[in-house]
């Protein structure tokens, strides 16, 4: 009631990580190391991809935007986590904190529809490899791509219009690392109904249906090697698909256990070290997921860097 006549607030707090005052200065350290290692991690594959010509495969272009996808997400939300360790008032504008809200829902959706486009690929890739090629056209995987870029820019803006409509009067302290819907719904004054609905049906688009395609991919990939048993069947698919099935689960398992269970039993700490999975340790996981144990990487580091030491010989 009174909430009408107090100032409409113009910045948030956010509180950040729960640790320790002493132990501040570690985890900054630990931070900066994974965020480098995120970008340097991420930027290598980008590199490696677009600059050796053996990987200008589906599979690999996916893989190159994943990787930019993954950046681009840990960058929403880490650099300004780190800042926000050093200094004595952590705060973020409000315009900031719909912009990051914006795009931690883009990078984040849009990653999970790259994951769709790359569980497709390895279904084509398994169960009809005579047509891969005829399939999986350039035309193909660029309208995959451009089409999960579509959905997920409707979606984010869908979320972070809505979330502007609301205003925010009294509590500005966010128990978060980042602006989080959830936790900025928490703190609205106006009705939230409506956002509530539409989070809870946007989240199964985004999560459930994606999810579900990729189980279904992968349910037809193991029955298609499970009719021809052979021991290099069976080994070419565990190499192809066994690193896309842990990045999914990693990605899913995290965000699933945060939006679409009841939220009633987690406490801030449990979701915010629940968001730190999947906003610092899957961008961070991904590159190695996807290169260690993969021979074409290896091979087009080699090709890459000493292509550029004979060039630059010359
Ligand atoms: C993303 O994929 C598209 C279509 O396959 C490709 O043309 C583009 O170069 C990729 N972008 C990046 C950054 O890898």
């Amino acid at each position: 009631m009174s909430g009408k006549n107090q100032t409409i607030i113009s910045e948030f707090i956010l509180l950040g990580l729960p640790i320790d005052p002493e132990l501040e200065n570690l985890f900054y350290a630990l931070l900066l190391a994974m965020y480098l290692t995120t970008v340097l991690g991420n930027l290598l594959i980008i590199i490696l991809i677009r600059f050796d010509s053996h990987l200008h495969t589906p599979m690999y272009l996916f893989l190159s935007n994943l990787s930019f996808s993954g950046l681009c997400f840990s960058s929403v939300t880490m650099p300004k986590l780190l800042q926000n360790m050093q200094s004595q008032i952590p705060s973020i504008p409000y315009a900031g904190c719909l912009t990051q809200m914006y795009f931690f829902l883009f990078f984040g959706g849009l990653e999970s529809f790259l994951l769709v486009a790359m569980a497709y690929d390895r279904y084509v890739a398994i169960c009809f490899p005579l047509h891969y090629t005829t399939i999986m056209s350039s035309h193909r995987c660029f309208s995959l791509v451009a089409l999960s870029g579509m959905l997920t820019t409707f979606l984010a803006m869908l979320h972070t219009l809505l979330m502007a409509r609301l205003y925010f009067c009294a509590d500005n302290v966010i128990p978060h690392f980042f602006c989080d819907m959830s936790a900025l719904l928490k703190l609205a004054c106006s009705d939230t109904r409506v956002n509530e609905l539409l989070i809870f049906i946007t989240g199964g688009l985004i999560l459930a249906i994606p999810f579900l395609l990729i189980i279904m991919s992968y349910v037809q990939i193991v029955s298609s090697i499970l009719k021809v048993p052979s021991v290099r069947g069976i080994r070419k698919a565990f190499s192809t698909c066994g690193s896309h099935l842990s990045v999914v689960s990693l990605f899913y398992g995290t965000v699933t256990g945060l939006y679409l269970c009841p939220s009633t039993d987690h406490s801030a700490v449990k979701e915010t070290v629940m968001a730190m999975m999947y906003t610092m340790v899957t961008p961070m996981l991904n590159p190695f997921i996807y290169s260690l144990r993969n021979r074409d990487m290896k091979g087009a580091l080699g090709r890459v860097f000493c292509k550029r030491k004979t060039l630059s010989f010359l």
